[in-house]
């Protein structure tokens, strides 16, 4: 099938000459890149923008008077307003740059989860969790006590929302974090529908958007929850950038986690007033290229359109469960109603990375393990899957050779 005439105002060859690294060949063949999930490639754009930046507007932020360090801040605090922009922020100053989602998740639990939760108070996640969104919560469970529920799946790989209502019914859950969209299984979770639930039983919702941000356009305002939190490296733009969105309200309430110079208002040998919300949670020179990297990455899927990326990838889900199911011997994790593109499985009794690489010799890369989820395997009693992950790049065609290579490598196995 034609790539270029997948759906109706996106082309998608043209984009594809927006990334360098996709006329790539890998041991003499076309690169066909499905491991968007784990981290996106880059288009020319974000490229040329921070090396521009570090060719000529580069110096610290927020510490100089001199030109250079002013034009840098600028940018830096373009980029704030910039994902602000994107993500439909009340207010700038409730995006929080940090080096990762993870490292998002992490402050959230620390600060919120120490200097607002109590011991005793319940955080609620799900069986679908990245560890990022799991293991945070465990150490704040070891070391301030607080009550962790899991949230159960359904085999579709759904969230079962009768379970997280009962175990919100008590009002011990003062916290729902859960996944926006698996990197797993693509259930993209209803997440207005969560906000609701949680807050109508006193609890506050953070989402971790590290892959649905990726496919869908997200407004937290009309969602309606008070924490988001998602990465640059899976949207097109760089490693080492991250963003925690909270409510002002909440973000003032939260004291900071990390120390050192820029969180702070005033400091003496005894003791400190930290900074006003943002500053408070940047302690450190902060990843300046990278958030003007992500200033330029934002730009770019803003100019191409959320509505046609996500219309582009639901014509390549479609395609992609339809190929797959023809595939013989292929065991498909979740088959949720709303997902974006992302598709683990396992071939008959094929280990997960001897597959990958059997994939790689056709040029294709895709992730193999447990993804950073490994009590989602548990739950579907899987050892490991390999996982094809789709950026707005991909093309049916590549669905295509997907299939044609997992059943050739059927063969192979057998
Ligand atoms: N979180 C990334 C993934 O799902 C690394 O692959």
């Amino acid at each position: 099938m034609d790539g270029a005439m997948m759906s109706p105002g996106f082309d998608v060859e043209r984009v594809r000459r927006d990334f360098p690294i996709l006329s790539e060949t890998v041991r003499g063949k076309k690169l066909v890149f499905l491991d968007s999930g784990a981290s996106a490639q880059k288009p020319r754009a974000v490229i040329d923008t921070m090396v521009r930046t570090m060719e000529t507007a580069y110096a610290n932020v927020h510490r100089g008077a001199y030109n250079l360090s002013e034009k840098a801040t600028a940018a830096y605090e373009a980029a704030r307003s910039g994902v602000a922009r994107f993500l439909n922020a009340a207010d700038e100053r409730e995006i929080v740059f940090t080096s990762s989602s993870t490292a998002a998740i992490n402050l959230v639990a620390h600060s919120y989860g120490r200097g607002v939760l109590k011991a005793g108070d319940g955080v609620l996640i799900s069986e679908m969790e990245h560890h990022a969104n799991l293991v945070p919560w465990q150490m704040l469970r070891d070391a301030h006590g607080i009550e962790l529920r899991v949230a159960r799946i359904t085999d579709a790989g759904e969230l079962d929302l009768t379970d997280v209502e009962a175990k919100l019914a008590d009002g011990v859950v003062k916290l729902v974090a859960v996944t926006h969209m698996s990197n797993v299984l693509g259930t993209v979770t209803p997440a207005a529908r969560l906000a609701t639930l949680a807050h109508a039983h006193g609890a506050k919702l953070l989402l971790d958007g590290s892959q649905a941000v990726v496919h869908r356009r997200v407004d937290v305002q009309a969602i309606g929850c008070d924490f988001y939190v998602f990465t640059g490296h899976k949207l097109y733009g760089p490693t080492g950038i991250g963003v925690l969105w909270a409510r002002m309200e909440l973000l003032e309430r939260m004291p900071p986690f990390l120390g050192g110079g820029d969180m702070i208002a005033e400091v003496s040998l005894e003791r400190f007033l930290p900074a006003p919300v943002p500053a408070r949670f940047e302690a450190g020179t902060p990843p300046i290229i990278e958030a003007i990297g992500l200033h330029a990455a934002i730009d770019y899927v803003e100019a191409i359109g959320m509505e046609a990326i996500e219309a582009h990838e639901r014509v390549l889900v479609d395609h992609a469960t339809a190929k797959l199911a023809e595939v013989e011997g292929l065991t498909l994790l979740g088959r949720a109603q709303d997902r974006g593109g992302v598709f683990a499985f396992a071939l008959d009794n094929a280990h997960a990375h001897d597959l990958a690489t059997l994939l790689d010799r056709t040029g294709i890369a895709v992730r193999s393990g447990r993804h950073c989820a490994e009590p989602l395997h548990a739950r579907f009693n899987v050892e490991s899957t390999c996982r094809a992950s789709f950026g707005l790049y991909t093309t049916l065609g590549e669905v295509d050779y997907l299939a044609e290579a997992l059943s050739k490598a059927r063969e192979f196995f057998n």
